[in-house]
């Protein structure tokens, strides 16, 4: 290294060609080349075109695999079908593809790259020195030239195909990589469909937004209640006919310093109590409360020596009942189910982060990375001492997001 020049003048890099640069830049970093040999010196070699056809039947297979997982994911049947519903057979298909033709893509990429390398480019071991400091004026051409030399020497400027075909399997293995981020993409703004027990696919909207166009919604738990076996005419069979997997929660029904989970039951949907018959079929309807993202609502009835100081918010003095206040089950830090209720302390907690929330000061964070309080539905009890929303969550329930005042 020592007795390399390491000064050059601009117009005495300028004389040097190519191959000169790049053997200059080889000994300025103390690169030796201790072996290199040409695989193929004879241009023409049938055995060139036999490894040439060989890198091309991977690179085709490649870009066969990256096409086939886009159209896969484009266009397969995705969307969820439950057992014995018509396309579940396809439907099931959808995943083990997407595993398959990218697993095709990008091995048969890999293959194709190692098999250049090992039977295109010159066989060449080289050593390298190690040393500090930055790269000045003349290191950095001849870096440039020697990138420019193994461009050469890699021929792949003259194998057109390999080299169209190289790019493109490169495209598409990008794609596959980037194209199933596309899935999380979402309009949050758009209504996808009309207002029910999801919502309306704002993230506003709840299945306690009913309230607002007058339905009556029950404050309603979960029985876990499941599908009974039926023998009829045509022999027996599971039926959730005349069952009810969300009941009706009455104020009596929860102790002083309890906590129930509720979610929203409208009136119509209703299969308990008085209102019970034995040909309804409202279970389909109450999983798809349960399952709402925003439905989950916890009861909690303060024990009444503590609910005297509870303290409320402005705009929200008559949400309570009597000791029972109801506040969404969604932290509002990333949206975890806030499940745990601390009698003693009269703290909610949520178990992803720690958060906690002071039930009796309107569900306001105390501790964690939580920023806002518990959204807290109004509820009342009717006539026949059920309780019910008096109306809708009056702020988005869960995280914050951009459009949020609250
Ligand atoms: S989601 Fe509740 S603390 Fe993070």
């Amino acid at each position: 290294m020592s007795n390399v020049k390491k000064n050059y003048t601009e117009a005495e890099l300028n004389n040097m060609n190519n191959d000169e640069l790049a053997a200059l830049g080889t000994q300025l970093d103390g690169v030796t080349v201790a072996f290199r040999k040409e695989r193929f010196p004879v241009e023409g070699d049938p055995a060139e075109k036999r490894a040439s056809a060989n890198i091309i039947i991977w690179l085709v297979l490649s870009v066969l695999g990256g096409l086939a997982f886009l159209g896969v994911y484009l266009f397969w049947p995705w969307e969820y079908k439950s057992l014995g519903e018509d396309g579940l057979w396809w439907h099931t298909l959808y995943t083990p593809l997407l595993g398959i033709t990218s697993f095709v893509a990008i091995c048969a990429l890999g293959i194709a790259i190692v098999q250049y390398v090992k039977r295109i480019l010159p066989e060449e071991i080289s050593v390298q020195r190690r040393h500090d400091g930055p790269s000045d004026e003349v290191d950095r051409r001849t870096l440039t030239a020697l990138l420019n030399d193994s461009w050469k020497t890699s021929t792949l400027g003259r194998r057109t195909t390999i080299k169209g075909l190289l790019g493109g399997a490169g495209v598409l293995f990008g794609l596959t990589v980037i194209a199933p981020l596309g899935g999380t993409v979402r309009n949050p703004w758009k209504v996808r469909h009309d207002l029910d027990y999801s919502g309306d696919g704002t993230l506003w909207t709840s299945g306690w937004t009913l309230a607002n166009e007058g339905v009556k919604l029950y404050l309603a738990r979960d029985t876990s209640t499941i599908a009974e076996m039926h023998d009829g005419e045509s022999g027996s069979h599971y039926s959730t006919k005349g069952l009810a997997r969300l009941v009706r929660v009455r104020a009596e029904d929860l102790a002083a310093g309890g906590m129930e989970t509720v979610f929203p039951l409208a009136e119509q949907d209703v299969n308990d109590g008085d209102k019970w018959s034995k040909d309804k079929e409202v279970y389909e309807n109450h999983m798809h409360s349960i399952h709402g993202n925003r439905n989950a609502v916890m009861l909690i009835r303060l024990r009444h020596s503590d609910a005297q100081k509870a303290i409320e918010r402005e705009g929200q003095e008559d949400f309570h009942y009597g000791d029972y206040y109801a506040y969404s089950k969604i932290c509002t830090h990333i949206g975890c189910p806030t499940s745990l209720y601390e009698a003693q302390t009269n703290r909610i907690l949520c178990p992803c982060h720690q958060s906690q929330f002071d039930a009796l000061h309107y569900g306001k964070p105390v501790f964690g990375p939580a920023a806002r309080a518990l959204p807290q539905l109004p509820i009342t009890v009717d006539e026949e001492g059920y309780l019910v929303a008096q109306g809708n969550f009056i702020e988005p329930v869960g995280p914050a997001f951009w459009e949020r005042k609250s």
